[in-house]
Order: structure tokens, then sequence, then C-alpha cells
């Protein structure tokens, strides 16, 4: 949620501020701007809408002279998408700009206090008190106001100030917000993501909350709020530049789909070595897994619906009681969990602030906290007591595939580990299920190769106004995910139905056309489902469905059937959620729609 960047060094910085932020859209896409340091002090230019308006109004960053700035691309939170709203916000006299990510919660007192101090506000943001504090308390020191304003102000916060007092440096400080400071030659900058500066640099810094730090050409200095300096090591990104790059597809979200073959192997095969399931640095020894009296996972969106797959997965293999809730809710539910609850977290961005506040919460209540993250050095990562990277590289469109497919891996193997560590698994079979991890990213590139199919089934009713998708057990869970993934980036109505419930009241809106995508993949209740799909085609559905190769049978009751490969029903749901996410796609790009960016959303959710 927002972009932040900035720049100190010898090159011009308006055209830096752009590319980082073309990098970091995917954040928010609400509006954009920057400040830059000039000869005749801070010029700020901003504009509602995506980058490509601020950067048509500034001649690509050739219209502003200076070699020190920061920019903002914007997700609306307080106040809508405007001009006047969009960052940076300066203070009245022009001395300061600041960006933000974040929300200030205490701003309406903040900005009550500031008004009767003859403060003037232009903007409805949280962001802009940020600026007249600064104003407020500065006296000449910019760090002693710094201090101030993070002690007045209550929230969380990534913040990057360009003080007129100052052509030569610029401060930066975060709190419950990501940023990241970038070491070049002759130049440094901020970023709230990696990829805004991956192609100038490769060596970051990850602050810590409340860390300031201020930059110069030549130098990073970090301080904590004692104003003791900090000594940080240097994290080494190793993706490329390439990997935050669409690499001549038209779009990140279809690069991502075809990476998960190698996004699963990354993920997996380091972690078998020998026929066994090594999760190195993670502390979970066999008395501990035998003392959990339940499993407690808790995550947001697609990560909760791999929550929901963990379910099934980790109660069939181990008989150990999981529970599945969305991060949102589970602080505010009183959950029963104590020291023999394991809290696994799921997470790509590792920044969720629901999901890192119920992380916190299960600590504050005894429980180990277990993260399955994708983001290295993200604050889930950081906090939680093990961690369980996903290997997916970064995932730029807002829509996840790769990563909620590594996310899925992820929990196969913390379950066979348990079932590992348990001895409750014969050698066989943790030899049959890990052949099927292997397996796995071989039957998912034959899946994409049929893509054409997919594409076709999707030229069909890329026009339909709602459509379901059923399923049972796990492929109600993938189900889920299906149905998230049309609905964000194509705007069709949808929803998931566990498919024997929908005659308990949903299938009153089955009518002639409505679209029923049917999951048929779980051996065991093959028949039931083809019994679901006679009662929605009575009602007039058409119906697509996703079923194992050899189960030719359901070619009598769909319209269109797509077939993946025989696997496991462990392993399955990593394949039947492909065709999904492909049909989505389709869809979305029939409609023309901006796939990558759709409306109302952004990547990384920062806000609760
Ligand atoms: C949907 C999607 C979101 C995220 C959710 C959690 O395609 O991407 O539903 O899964 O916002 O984000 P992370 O995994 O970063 O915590």
């Amino acid at each position: 949620m927002c972009g932040i960047v900035g720049y100190v060094g010898n090159k011009q910085a308006a055209p830096f501020l752009l590319e980082g932020l073309s990098k970091l859209e995917y954040r928010g896409y609400d509006s954009a701007g920057v400040a830059v340091m000039t000869d005749e002090g801070i010029v700020v230019k901003k504009k509602k809408g995506r980058l490509a308006g601020l950067s048509e109004m500034i001649d690509g960053g050739n219209a502003i002279r200076g070699t020190m700035g920061i920019g903002h691309t914007r997700w609306a939170t307080h106040g809508e998408p405007s001009d006047t709203n969009s960052h940076p916000h300066l203070s009245n006299s022009g001395r300061f700009a600041v960006v933000h990510n974040g929300i200030i919660e205490n701003y309406l007192r903040l900005r009550d206090y500031l008004t009767k101090k003859g403060f003037e506000f232009i903007s409805e943001t949280d962001t802009e008190v940020i600026a007249h504090l600064f104003e407020y308390y500065y006296k000449g020191d910019i760090i002693d106001a710094m201090i101030k304003v993070i002690n007045k102000v209550e929230g969380s916060y990534a913040l990057g100030v360009l003080c007129a007092d100052d052509p030569d440096s610029f401060i930066a400080v975060r709190k419950e917000s990501p940023l990241i400071v970038g070491l070049g030659e002759g130049e440094n900058f901020i970023a709230s993501d990696i990829p805004a500066i991956l192609s100038h640099t490769k060596n970051v810094y990850f602050l810590e909350n409340n860390e300031i730090v201020i930059l110069k050409k030549n130098q990073v200095k970090i301080i904590n709020t004692d104003r003791e300096e900090i000594s940080k090591e240097v994290y080494v990104v190793d993706w490329d530049v390439s990997a935050a790059e669409k690499g001549g597809y038209e779009h990140f979200m279809f690069k991502e789909i075809m990476e998960q073959p190698r996004a699963i192997a990354d993920t997996v095969s380091p972690r078998i070595k020998d026929g066994r399931i090594v999760l190195d640095d993670i502390m979970l020894t066999a008395d501990y897994i035998r003392n959990i009296n339940k499993v407690y996972i808790v995550a947001c969106g697609s990560a909760y619906h791999v929550g929901v797959v963990g379910k099934y997965v980790i109660e069939q293999m181990n008989r150990i009681p999981v529970e599945v809730m969305v991060a949102s809710e589970f602080r505010y539910c009183s959950p029963i969990i104590d020291e023999h609850t394991l809290v696994v977290l799921i997470s790509q961005s590792g920044e969720t602030a629901d999901t890192i506040e119920a992380m916190r919460e299960a600590k504050r209540l005894g429980s180990r906290t277990f993260a399955i993250v994708n983001a290295v050095g993200s604050t889930i990562a950081r906090e939680a007591d093990d961690v369980l990277y996903t290997w997916a590289g970064p995932e730029i469109a807002v829509a996840t595939t790769k990563a909620y497919s590594t996310q899925l891996t992820a929990i196969y193997m913390l379950s066979l580990y348990f079932a590992q560590e348990l001895d409750t698994i014969s050698p066989e079979l943790l030899r049959k299920y890990i052949n099927a991890l292997n397996a796995l990213p071989d039957k998912i590139a034959g899946i994409v190769e049929n893509k054409a199919d997919i594409q076709y089934i999707a030229s069909q009713y890329y026009s339909a106004k709602s459509v379901f998708f059923i399923g049972r057990t796990f492929d109600y869970a993938v189900a889920l995910e299906g149905s998230l993934k049309l609905k964000e980036i194509s705007y069709i109505h949808s929803e998931a139905y566990a498919a024997g419930e929908l005659k308990h009241g949903t299938i009153a809106l089955m009518e002639e056309g409505t679209v029923v995508v049917a999951l048929c993949t779980v051996k065991k209740l093959f028949d039931k489902m083809l019994s679901n799909i006679k009662e929605v085609k009575a009602r007039g559905a058409v119906v697509i469905a996703i079923a194992e190769e050899g189960h030719t049978e359901i070619e009598k009751e769909a319209d269109h059937v797509i077939y993946v490969p025989k696997c496991d029903d462990l392993t399955m749901p990593s394949e039947v959620v492909v065709p999904l996410q492909l049909f989505s796609y389709y869809v979305a790009s029939l409609k023309g729609l901006d796939i990558d960016k759709p409306r109302n959303l952004a990547k990384s959710v920062t806000v609760e």
C-alpha cells in the first residue's frame, strides 16, 4: 500500500524517482508525486491517476532539475484520490516535503492541535499533519524534529522527508511499514520495496521500527531515537533485475503463472535431502510437535485460501486439529490458544498489517509462531519464531499466483515434516509424497502448455455476469482461490461454494446461462460431484469441469472439461489452481482490463 522512493546522488533525481515509482506502482496507483530539491528550493509535482500522467506532466522528470528527491505512489486511505491529497505534502512555509506510507491514527487530534497553533490544512490526508509537525518542531536540527514528530504520532509510518535548509541530505524513518535503504556508489536510496532500486544496487539495509536514516550521496547514517548510531548488516539481494521485469510478457500475472514450475522447484528441492524433508533453521522438535494441541493458520486473502488447503492436509495426515482464520478476525475473536498451539502465519509480502498483528497477538498469548513468507527481511519473517521461505521470487502482479502455489508446497512440506518427525508416516508413503512434490513442476508445466484450451473456454464466457466455483474438501479450498482470482481481475461477480452446500439456499441463484466451474478431482467424491453438476445443469447452468485425466465420464455431464494430470489428492490443489488462474487471466484480458493493477486493490495491504 503506497510506494515510497528517495534518491540522493549525482544524477537527476526526478527521472530516477519516476523509474523507481514505476516499479512500485503495484503498491498503489491512485495518484503519484515527487518532491525535488532544486536551486529554487523544494519543488513538488503531483497528480491524480496513474504514474504516466505525472510523468507526462514533468516531461519524464526533465522538467525539474535537482539531484535529491522523494517520490510516492498512493493507495488512498484518508481522502479521495485527488491532486491535493496526493503526496508529497508540504508544510505551510514549504520548508518540509513529506511522503508517507501507513496511517497516523491520532491525526484528527493533531490536526486540531496544529490548527489552533495557526497551521492551515489543505488536504484531507493524515499525512499532512506530519509536514506541519516538522515545521512546528524544527529549530534548526532535523534529527531533533524527527524524534519529536515520531514521539507525537501514533500509528504506522514509513516517511521520507526533505528539508529546504539541507540541500545535501534527507531523512527517513519507519514504524510498522516497510522501508529499505539502498547503498550505491556516490548515491543512496530509500524505497518501500526492493524492485524500486534493484537496477541500481543489490546492497540494502532493512530498517527496524523507529530507526532513523540520514542519507547523503556518500554517506548513510542510521540512528535510534536516542541519537545513538546503529551499525547494520548489508543484505545482498540475490535476484537479478529480470526477476522483477516483464521479460517480454504482456503482463506480470501471466509471467508469474508461467514461472510457477520454477518457483515450486526452488521451494521444494533444497528441502529434500536423502528422501527426507529437511527444514533448515526450523526449531520444531519432535517433542514440541508431539505436544501440539492445535495448529491455527492465520492469513489474508489468497494466503488464507492456502490455509484452508492446509487444514485438510494437516488434519488428514497428522490428525492434529487445525483452525483457519482470516487475520483481521483472529485478534478480535479471543482465540483459544496457548503454548501448545502452533500459529502458522502465511504471507507473500510479510508486511500485511492484519497478519502482523495476529502474529503479535499469538505471541502475547504464549503460542509459537511459524511463518511461511516470500519477502526476505519482512516484518513477519523477522518477528516469527520460525520462518519457512517460499522462493517464489518477486511477485509484482497484484493478483497472486506463484506465491500462492509456493505457499501450498510449503504447507505440504510442513505437514510431511510433522509426520516424519513424529514417525507416524511409513517410509513408503513419505517417499510417495516426496515424489509427488518433485513431480509437480513438470505437471504444472504440462497444464500451462494446454493454455489455448482454457483461453477458448474463457472466450465463450468472458461476458458472464456471475460465476460459481464449486468443489468438495481440497477442491472446495481451491474453489475459494479460483473465485477470488476471477473477481479481483475481471470484476465478474463470483462465489465459491462447498458443492454440497449449494442446495441449502444458493442454488436459488442458478438460472439459464449461469456459469459454474466444478472442481471434481477428489477421487472419493467424484460421483458426488457428478450429482452436484446434474443439480445445477437441471437449473440451466453451464458447467466447466476440472477433472483428473482418465475420468472421462464427466464429459457426459459437463459442457467443457479441463483435465489435469493424475496425482495424489494431497498435491492436487497445486494442479487444479493453474487452469483457474489462466481462466481468470484470459477472461480479464478479453475484457481489456488492467490485469496487473486491478481497480481498488494494492499488492501489499499494510493498513488494517
Ligand atoms: C489475491 C491476493 C491477496 C493476498 C492478501 C495477503 O490475489 O494477492 O488476497 O493474498 O492480501 O497478502 P500477503 O500474502 O502479502 O499477506
